[in-house]
């Protein structure tokens, strides 16, 4: 098992990687004595998939809090439905609660958490790569407002990180590509030794490897290594920036214009990373554009990318409306947008004096109308 600490004073805790491990966390819970009624939420996919080894652990002592599944269940309101199972339950302060699940139930199951009796504990157990690397860690916990993602929240950390990269066995082959965008960020804005040990091993990073008994050894090991990688990078960042003042917006990288194609797509064309990856390469171009970055760093960018199927164009997007779209983005600081920029590979630099024409240049090199 992989164990890296996040020091955050009195809120550090650890975030552990292995694999085949979910049945270990009611040992660990019980070790650590964190809750005098458990209760586990999940969604019913992941319920099935991964609640028994779970429960196994805890010895059945657990009670299930089931959410509905998807994006547009991350709502006040499904948060209101879990909070009034709490209480009926009995839940108190010395109640813990066990997120299983992908970043919807984590960012849900969190904010609950956050917010019941003033907050209670709880352990991210992500099942999905997204989630494992990027949003499982770090505390940011919210709901969805109709007027935009995430616009209910709170930073609260978990007292605990529990990944077992099993899981990821039983993600479909986009699921996993979305998690890898963000994989390919931290290389990009933290670890050039990182992007190259990603170049180098990308053909390994599909779920074909899942597929034989004798390349599930080598590819789960080879996963718990970049998700380790990739969770100590995060961890390494939201220790100096926990509330994200300046730093902690590195990890932004690739989102401002991400975001932008996301919600004019109405989240249904792309999927996070997809947009994520096509973010990174146009924060690249525009990087280039204002000559802070050689342009073999981009070519090496969107080559990876392609080697991992994820896309780095945008045809049918006008330019205007991704225009509008980046300056809505909530990285807006003070009337000016706040851009991630790569400067050599493994260091990224936060401008928000980007001329407008840059952008613009890079909107259509990259397909836009
Ligand atoms: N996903 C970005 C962050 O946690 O800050």
């Amino acid at each position: 098992m992989n164990k890296i600490r996040v020091n955050l004073k009195e809120h550090s805790y650890d975030i552990l990687i292995g694999t085949d491990i979910l049945a270990e966390l009611g040992g660990i819970v019980e070790a650590n004595n964190w809750g005098k009624e458990i209760f586990l939420i999940t969604d019913p996919l992941v319920n099935d998939l991964y609640g028994d080894r779970v429960r196994k652990g805890f010895k059945g002592k657990l009670t299930l809090i089931e959410t509905r599944r998807g994006e547009n269940h991350k709502t006040l309101s499904e948060a209101a439905r879990v909070f009034d199972l709490l209480v009926r339950h009995g839940a108190h302060r010395d109640s813990l609660i066990v997120a299983l699940g992908g970043g919807v139930v984590g960012d849900l199951a969190g904010f609950v958490a956050a917010n019941y009796m003033r907050g209670i504990p709880y352990i991210q157990v992500p099942t999905t790569l997204l989630a494992q690397v990027d949003a499982a860690i770090g505390g940011k916990t919210a709901v969805n407002h109709p007027k935009g993602k995430n616009l209910i929240g709170a930073f609260y950390q978990p007292w605990l990180v529990f990944i077992d990269v099993k899981t990821l066995t039983s993600l479909p082959a986009r699921e996993l590509r979305t998690g890898l965008a963000e994989i390919v960020k931290y290389g990009m804005i933290k670890d050039a030794g990182f992007f190259k040990f990603l170049e180098e091993n990308a053909h390994h990073l599909n779920t074909k490897a899942f597929e034989k008994e004798d390349t599930l050894r080598a590819a789960l090991k080879l996963w718990q290594t970049i998700v380790a990688e990739s969770a100590k990078i995060k961890a390494e960042v939201v220790e100096k920036d926990e509330k994200e003042a300046k730093l902690r917006m590195i990890l932004n990288f690739g989102h401002t214009f991400g975001h932008a194609i996301e919600s004019l797509t109405h989240y249904r064309s792309y999927n996070h990373g997809e947009a994520v990856a096509i973010g990174m390469v146009a924060a690249a171009l525009v990087a280039q554009k204002i000559g802070i970055l050689e342009p073999n760093v981009t070519a090496r960018l969107s080559r990876l990318l392609d080697k991992l199927g994820l896309p780095s164009e945008i045809k049918n997007f006008q330019v205007a409306r991704l225009m509008a779209g980046i300056n809505i983005d909530k990285k807006v600081l003070g009337g000016k947008v706040n851009f991630v920029l790569p400067e050599k590979l493994g260091k990224v630099v936060i401008r928000d004096n980007v001329p407008a024409q840059a952008v613009k240049k890079v909107l259509i090199e990259l397909g836009a109308k």
